[in-house]
Protein backbone atom coordinates (compact mmCIF):
# COMPACT_ATOMS: atom_id res chain seq x y z
CA UNK A 1 0.00 0.00 0.00
CA UNK A 2 3.06 2.24 0.75
CA UNK A 3 3.61 3.02 -2.93
CA UNK A 4 0.11 3.79 -3.56
CA UNK A 5 0.28 6.32 -0.73
CA UNK A 6 3.26 8.03 -1.85
CA UNK A 7 1.80 8.12 -5.71
CA UNK A 8 -1.40 10.07 -4.16
CA UNK A 9 0.74 12.13 -1.70
CA UNK A 10 2.92 13.05 -4.78
CA UNK A 11 -0.05 13.79 -7.13
CA UNK A 12 -1.52 16.07 -3.96
CA UNK A 13 1.28 18.33 -4.60
CA UNK A 14 1.57 18.67 -8.20
CA UNK A 15 3.29 15.11 -9.82
CA UNK A 16 1.99 14.26 -12.78
CA UNK A 17 3.39 10.52 -12.17
CA UNK A 18 0.95 8.10 -13.84
CA UNK A 19 -0.81 5.45 -11.64
CA UNK A 20 -1.60 2.88 -14.79
CA UNK A 21 -0.29 2.26 -17.46
CA UNK A 22 -3.00 0.95 -20.51
CA UNK A 23 -1.61 -0.73 -23.35
CA UNK A 24 -3.42 -1.21 -26.39
CA UNK A 25 -1.13 -3.95 -27.76
CA UNK A 26 -3.34 -3.84 -31.19
CA UNK A 27 -6.53 -3.41 -32.42
CA UNK A 28 -7.16 -7.25 -34.04
CA UNK A 29 -10.01 -8.72 -32.82
CA UNK A 30 -12.23 -11.45 -33.71
CA UNK A 31 -15.57 -9.82 -32.67
CA UNK A 32 -17.30 -6.80 -34.46
CA UNK A 33 -19.65 -5.49 -30.71
CA UNK A 34 -21.97 -2.77 -31.88
CA UNK A 35 -20.77 -0.12 -29.83
CA UNK A 36 -17.06 -0.37 -30.39
CA UNK A 37 -15.15 1.00 -33.02
CA UNK A 38 -11.68 0.51 -31.89
CA UNK A 39 -11.39 -2.48 -34.06
CA UNK A 40 -12.82 -0.88 -37.05
CA UNK A 41 -11.07 -1.49 -40.38
CA UNK A 42 -10.44 2.16 -40.80
CA UNK A 43 -7.95 1.39 -37.77
CA UNK A 44 -6.44 -1.49 -39.14
CA UNK A 45 -5.62 -0.73 -42.04
CA UNK A 46 -4.22 2.91 -40.52
CA UNK A 47 -0.59 1.97 -40.94
CA UNK A 48 0.82 0.32 -37.61
CA UNK A 49 -2.01 -1.53 -35.77
CA UNK A 50 -0.11 -3.74 -33.44
CA UNK A 51 2.71 -3.02 -30.73
CA UNK A 52 5.76 -5.46 -31.07
CA UNK A 53 6.60 -7.48 -28.25
CA UNK A 54 9.88 -4.77 -27.38
CA UNK A 55 7.59 -1.93 -28.00
CA UNK A 56 5.49 -3.09 -25.00
CA UNK A 57 8.02 -3.90 -22.69
CA UNK A 58 10.22 -0.17 -23.09
CA UNK A 59 6.70 1.34 -22.54
CA UNK A 60 6.28 -0.94 -19.62
CA UNK A 61 9.85 -0.28 -18.42
CA UNK A 62 9.26 4.04 -19.24
CA UNK A 63 6.13 4.16 -17.36
CA UNK A 64 6.81 2.11 -14.56
CA UNK A 65 10.26 4.55 -14.27
CA UNK A 66 7.66 7.12 -14.22
CA UNK A 67 5.82 5.84 -11.66
CA UNK A 68 2.77 3.38 -12.77
CA UNK A 69 1.69 0.77 -10.36
CA UNK A 70 -0.70 -0.45 -12.45
CA UNK A 71 -0.36 -2.21 -16.30
CA UNK A 72 -3.71 -3.11 -17.58
CA UNK A 73 -3.54 -4.59 -21.38
CA UNK A 74 -6.40 -3.50 -24.00
CA UNK A 75 -7.20 -4.08 -27.37
CA UNK A 76 -8.55 -5.25 -29.60
CA UNK A 77 -8.63 -8.60 -28.25
CA UNK A 78 -5.43 -8.66 -26.38
CA UNK A 79 -5.59 -12.69 -25.78
CA UNK A 80 -5.24 -12.87 -29.27
CA UNK A 81 -2.24 -10.56 -29.63
CA UNK A 82 1.20 -12.21 -31.11
CA UNK A 83 4.70 -10.80 -32.19
CA UNK A 84 7.32 -13.39 -32.82
CA UNK A 85 5.88 -16.38 -30.52
CA UNK A 86 5.34 -14.16 -27.65
CA UNK A 87 2.05 -13.56 -26.38
CA UNK A 88 -0.19 -12.10 -24.07
CA UNK A 89 1.10 -14.78 -20.96
CA UNK A 90 4.67 -13.32 -22.11
CA UNK A 91 3.72 -9.71 -21.51
CA UNK A 92 2.47 -10.15 -18.63
CA UNK A 93 5.13 -12.02 -16.84
CA UNK A 94 7.38 -8.96 -18.36
CA UNK A 95 5.40 -6.70 -16.44
CA UNK A 96 6.01 -8.34 -13.42
CA UNK A 97 9.34 -8.64 -13.53
CA UNK A 98 9.51 -5.05 -14.18
CA UNK A 99 7.57 -4.62 -10.54
CA UNK A 100 4.10 -3.63 -11.46
CA UNK A 101 2.05 -3.98 -8.38
CA UNK A 102 -1.16 -5.28 -10.15
CA UNK A 103 -1.44 -6.35 -14.12
CA UNK A 104 -4.66 -6.95 -15.42
CA UNK A 105 -6.24 -7.02 -19.06
CA UNK A 106 -10.13 -7.19 -20.49
CA UNK A 107 -11.57 -9.39 -22.49
CA UNK A 108 -14.41 -10.84 -24.52
CA UNK A 109 -13.67 -14.14 -23.11
CA UNK A 110 -14.12 -16.56 -26.40
CA UNK A 111 -10.34 -17.49 -26.65
CA UNK A 112 -9.46 -18.43 -22.95
CA UNK A 113 -7.83 -16.82 -20.77
CA UNK A 114 -4.16 -16.08 -19.68
CA UNK A 115 -3.53 -16.69 -15.79
CA UNK A 116 -0.47 -15.01 -14.76
CA UNK A 117 -2.51 -11.83 -14.32
CA UNK A 118 -4.13 -10.63 -11.18
CA UNK A 119 -6.72 -9.26 -12.23
CA UNK A 120 -9.43 -9.91 -15.41
CA UNK A 121 -11.95 -8.11 -16.82
CA UNK A 122 -14.66 -9.61 -19.00
CA UNK A 123 -16.84 -8.32 -21.15
CA UNK A 124 -20.19 -8.88 -20.58
CA UNK A 125 -23.00 -7.14 -22.13
CA UNK A 126 -26.70 -8.52 -20.79
CA UNK A 127 -28.28 -11.85 -20.46
CA UNK A 128 -26.92 -14.21 -23.17
CA UNK A 129 -29.72 -12.85 -26.08
CA UNK A 130 -29.12 -9.21 -24.98
CA UNK A 131 -25.13 -9.81 -24.59
CA UNK A 132 -25.14 -12.27 -28.46
CA UNK A 133 -27.37 -9.27 -30.15
CA UNK A 134 -24.59 -7.08 -28.92
CA UNK A 135 -21.23 -8.91 -29.13
CA UNK A 136 -22.49 -11.88 -31.93
CA UNK A 137 -23.78 -15.47 -31.77
CA UNK A 138 -22.63 -17.83 -28.81
CA UNK A 139 -20.03 -15.21 -27.54
CA UNK A 140 -21.79 -15.43 -24.04
CA UNK A 141 -22.25 -19.32 -23.67
CA UNK A 142 -18.53 -19.30 -25.24
CA UNK A 143 -17.33 -16.71 -22.09
CA UNK A 144 -19.27 -18.92 -19.39
CA UNK A 145 -17.32 -21.53 -20.34
CA UNK A 146 -13.75 -20.07 -20.51
CA UNK A 147 -14.97 -18.34 -16.75
CA UNK A 148 -15.89 -22.25 -15.71
CA UNK A 149 -12.78 -24.14 -17.03
CA UNK A 150 -10.06 -21.77 -16.01
CA UNK A 151 -8.22 -22.39 -12.82
CA UNK A 152 -7.40 -18.35 -12.15
CA UNK A 153 -6.89 -17.39 -8.88
CA UNK A 154 -7.25 -13.83 -9.09
CA UNK A 155 -10.25 -11.55 -9.22
CA UNK A 156 -12.52 -12.02 -12.53
CA UNK A 157 -14.84 -8.91 -12.51
CA UNK A 158 -17.36 -8.14 -15.41
CA UNK A 159 -17.76 -4.90 -17.41
CA UNK A 160 -21.25 -3.86 -18.98
CA UNK A 161 -21.01 -1.10 -21.79
CA UNK A 162 -24.69 0.18 -21.22
CA UNK A 163 -26.06 1.35 -24.47
CA UNK A 164 -29.94 1.44 -25.94
CA UNK A 165 -30.02 -3.05 -26.57
CA UNK A 166 -29.12 -3.61 -22.52
CA UNK A 167 -30.47 -0.61 -20.98
CA UNK A 168 -32.88 -3.21 -19.44
CA UNK A 169 -31.39 -5.70 -18.34
CA UNK A 170 -29.39 -4.18 -15.81
CA UNK A 171 -30.44 -5.79 -13.24
CA UNK A 172 -30.73 -9.60 -14.82
CA UNK A 173 -27.01 -8.85 -16.00
CA UNK A 174 -26.05 -8.06 -12.36
CA UNK A 175 -28.00 -11.41 -11.30
CA UNK A 176 -26.02 -13.84 -14.17
CA UNK A 177 -22.94 -11.52 -11.97
CA UNK A 178 -23.82 -12.46 -8.97
CA UNK A 179 -24.92 -16.19 -9.64
CA UNK A 180 -21.87 -17.07 -11.05
CA UNK A 181 -19.34 -17.92 -8.25
CA UNK A 182 -16.41 -17.15 -9.53
CA UNK A 183 -16.71 -13.41 -10.80
CA UNK A 184 -16.15 -10.45 -8.09
CA UNK A 185 -18.31 -8.37 -9.08
CA UNK A 186 -19.87 -6.22 -12.09
CA UNK A 187 -18.82 -2.60 -13.01
CA UNK A 188 -21.49 -0.51 -14.86
CA UNK A 189 -20.33 2.21 -17.72
CA UNK A 190 -22.24 3.81 -20.36
CA UNK A 191 -21.23 3.48 -23.75
CA UNK A 192 -18.74 6.49 -25.18
CA UNK A 193 -19.83 7.74 -28.46
CA UNK A 194 -19.53 7.24 -31.44
CA UNK A 195 -21.98 5.51 -31.94
CA UNK A 196 -24.13 8.31 -31.31
CA UNK A 197 -27.17 6.83 -32.31
CA UNK A 198 -26.99 3.95 -29.47
CA UNK A 199 -26.07 5.82 -26.43
CA UNK A 200 -28.67 6.72 -23.57
CA UNK A 201 -30.04 10.70 -23.02
CA UNK A 202 -29.44 11.95 -20.03
CA UNK A 203 -32.77 11.00 -18.44
CA UNK A 204 -32.55 7.69 -19.06
CA UNK A 205 -28.92 7.45 -17.89
CA UNK A 206 -30.04 8.90 -14.51
CA UNK A 207 -32.49 5.89 -14.30
CA UNK A 208 -30.19 3.56 -14.84
CA UNK A 209 -27.96 4.59 -12.21
CA UNK A 210 -31.09 4.88 -9.86
CA UNK A 211 -31.68 1.27 -10.91
CA UNK A 212 -28.06 0.87 -9.89
CA UNK A 213 -27.31 2.28 -6.73
CA UNK A 214 -30.48 -0.13 -5.81
CA UNK A 215 -29.26 -2.87 -6.85
CA UNK A 216 -25.94 -1.99 -5.15
CA UNK A 217 -27.30 -1.29 -1.74
CA UNK A 218 -29.49 -4.53 -1.89
CA UNK A 219 -26.31 -6.01 -1.96
CA UNK A 220 -25.57 -7.17 -5.80
CA UNK A 221 -21.41 -6.64 -6.24
CA UNK A 222 -21.69 -3.32 -7.99
CA UNK A 223 -18.12 -2.39 -8.01
CA UNK A 224 -18.38 0.73 -8.99
CA UNK A 225 -18.13 2.83 -6.00
CA UNK A 226 -21.44 5.07 -4.18
CA UNK A 227 -19.88 8.49 -5.57
CA UNK A 228 -18.60 7.07 -8.87
CA UNK A 229 -22.12 6.01 -9.97
CA UNK A 230 -23.47 9.72 -8.73
CA UNK A 231 -20.54 11.38 -11.20
CA UNK A 232 -21.67 8.54 -13.85
CA UNK A 233 -24.42 11.07 -14.78
CA UNK A 234 -22.43 13.76 -15.72
CA UNK A 235 -21.12 13.48 -18.79
CA UNK A 236 -18.70 16.14 -20.03
CA UNK A 237 -15.43 15.41 -18.67
CA UNK A 238 -13.46 17.19 -20.97
CA UNK A 239 -12.11 19.93 -17.98
CA UNK A 240 -12.42 17.53 -15.16
CA UNK A 241 -11.03 14.58 -16.60
CA UNK A 242 -7.85 13.09 -14.11
CA UNK A 243 -5.68 13.08 -17.26
CA UNK A 244 -2.24 11.72 -15.56
CA UNK A 245 -3.46 9.19 -13.36
CA UNK A 246 -3.69 6.79 -16.61
CA UNK A 247 -1.16 6.50 -19.39
CA UNK A 248 -2.21 4.99 -22.88
CA UNK A 249 0.42 3.71 -25.55
CA UNK A 250 -1.67 3.05 -29.03
CA UNK A 251 -0.90 1.08 -31.80
CA UNK A 252 0.94 3.87 -33.64
CA UNK A 253 3.92 4.14 -30.22
CA UNK A 254 2.07 7.50 -29.48
CA UNK A 255 1.38 8.15 -25.75
CA UNK A 256 -2.61 9.69 -24.21
CA UNK A 257 -2.55 10.83 -21.06
CA UNK A 258 -6.34 10.29 -19.76
CA UNK A 259 -7.22 7.99 -23.12
CA UNK A 260 -6.87 8.60 -26.37
CA UNK A 261 -10.11 10.41 -27.22
CA UNK A 262 -8.61 13.38 -25.17
CA UNK A 263 -9.82 16.18 -26.74
CA UNK A 264 -12.14 14.59 -29.32
CA UNK A 265 -15.68 15.75 -29.22
CA UNK A 266 -16.58 12.13 -27.13
CA UNK A 267 -14.69 12.99 -23.96
CA UNK A 268 -18.25 15.36 -24.02
CA UNK A 269 -20.12 12.33 -23.54
CA UNK A 270 -17.73 10.22 -21.60
CA UNK A 271 -19.24 6.85 -20.15
CA UNK A 272 -16.08 5.08 -19.03
CA UNK A 273 -16.83 4.51 -15.01
CA UNK A 274 -12.70 4.31 -14.67
CA UNK A 275 -12.50 8.51 -15.38
CA UNK A 276 -14.89 8.86 -12.32
CA UNK A 277 -12.87 6.17 -9.74
CA UNK A 278 -9.51 7.85 -11.15
CA UNK A 279 -11.15 11.45 -10.40
CA UNK A 280 -12.24 10.42 -6.65
CA UNK A 281 -8.71 8.37 -6.06
CA UNK A 282 -7.22 11.69 -7.02
CA UNK A 283 -8.76 13.76 -4.69
CA UNK A 284 -8.30 11.45 -1.87
CA UNK A 285 -12.23 9.84 -1.73
CA UNK A 286 -11.77 7.13 1.17
CA UNK A 287 -14.80 5.11 0.78
CA UNK A 288 -13.91 4.87 -3.32
CA UNK A 289 -10.05 4.11 -2.16
CA UNK A 290 -10.71 1.51 -0.14
CA UNK A 291 -13.16 -0.01 -2.12
CA UNK A 292 -11.33 0.26 -5.30
CA UNK A 293 -7.93 -1.25 -3.62
CA UNK A 294 -9.33 -3.88 -2.06
CA UNK A 295 -9.95 -5.15 -6.00
CA UNK A 296 -7.66 -3.56 -7.95
CA UNK A 297 -4.80 -2.25 -6.39
CA UNK A 298 -2.89 -5.38 -4.81
CA UNK A 299 -1.34 -8.41 -6.49
CA UNK A 300 -2.13 -11.94 -5.91
CA UNK A 301 1.67 -13.39 -5.66
C1 LIG B 1 -12.15 -2.14 -26.40
S1 LIG B 1 -12.47 -3.57 -25.44
C2 LIG B 1 -10.94 -4.46 -25.53
C3 LIG B 1 -10.97 -5.75 -24.79
C4 LIG B 1 -11.81 -6.87 -25.37
N1 LIG B 1 -11.80 -6.94 -26.77
C5 LIG B 1 -13.21 -6.86 -24.82
O1 LIG B 1 -14.16 -6.63 -25.55
O2 LIG B 1 -13.34 -7.10 -23.62
C6 LIG B 1 -12.42 -2.99 -23.74
C7 LIG B 1 -13.77 -2.62 -23.19
O3 LIG B 1 -14.19 -1.42 -23.82
C8 LIG B 1 -15.58 -1.53 -24.04
N2 LIG B 1 -15.98 -0.61 -25.11
C9 LIG B 1 -15.88 -0.78 -26.43
N3 LIG B 1 -16.39 0.27 -27.09
C10 LIG B 1 -16.83 1.14 -26.15
C11 LIG B 1 -17.46 2.41 -26.19
N4 LIG B 1 -17.75 2.98 -27.35
N5 LIG B 1 -17.77 3.00 -25.02
C12 LIG B 1 -17.48 2.42 -23.84
N6 LIG B 1 -16.86 1.22 -23.73
C13 LIG B 1 -16.55 0.59 -24.87
C14 LIG B 1 -15.77 -2.99 -24.39
O4 LIG B 1 -17.12 -3.40 -24.24
C15 LIG B 1 -14.84 -3.67 -23.43
O5 LIG B 1 -15.49 -3.98 -22.20
S1 LIG C 1 -14.46 -7.80 -28.48
FE1 LIG C 1 -13.66 -5.89 -27.62
S2 LIG C 1 -12.32 -4.99 -29.20
FE2 LIG C 1 -13.54 -6.65 -30.15
S3 LIG C 1 -15.22 -5.59 -31.08
FE3 LIG C 1 -15.90 -6.24 -29.05
S4 LIG C 1 -15.43 -4.52 -27.65
FE4 LIG C 1 -14.32 -4.17 -29.58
Amino acid sequence: MLGYAKWWLGSVFGSKAPLVNTLIIHYGCNLRCRHCSIYSSGAEDAGKNKLSYGEVVDDLRLQFGKGAKIAYFEGGEPTAWSDGGKDLGDLIKAAKEIGYKNIGYTTNGTNGFFTGSDVISVSLDGPKDINDLIRGEGVFDKLMETISDSDFTGSIYANMVIQKDNMDYIEETAKAVMDNKKLAGIIFNFITPPPYEIALTPEEKKAAVGKIRELKKSGYPVLNSKRGLELLTEEDWSKKCPYHVTVFIIPDGSHHNGCPMHDTPSCKQCGFAAVREYYLIKRGNISTISEMSSIFAMSKK
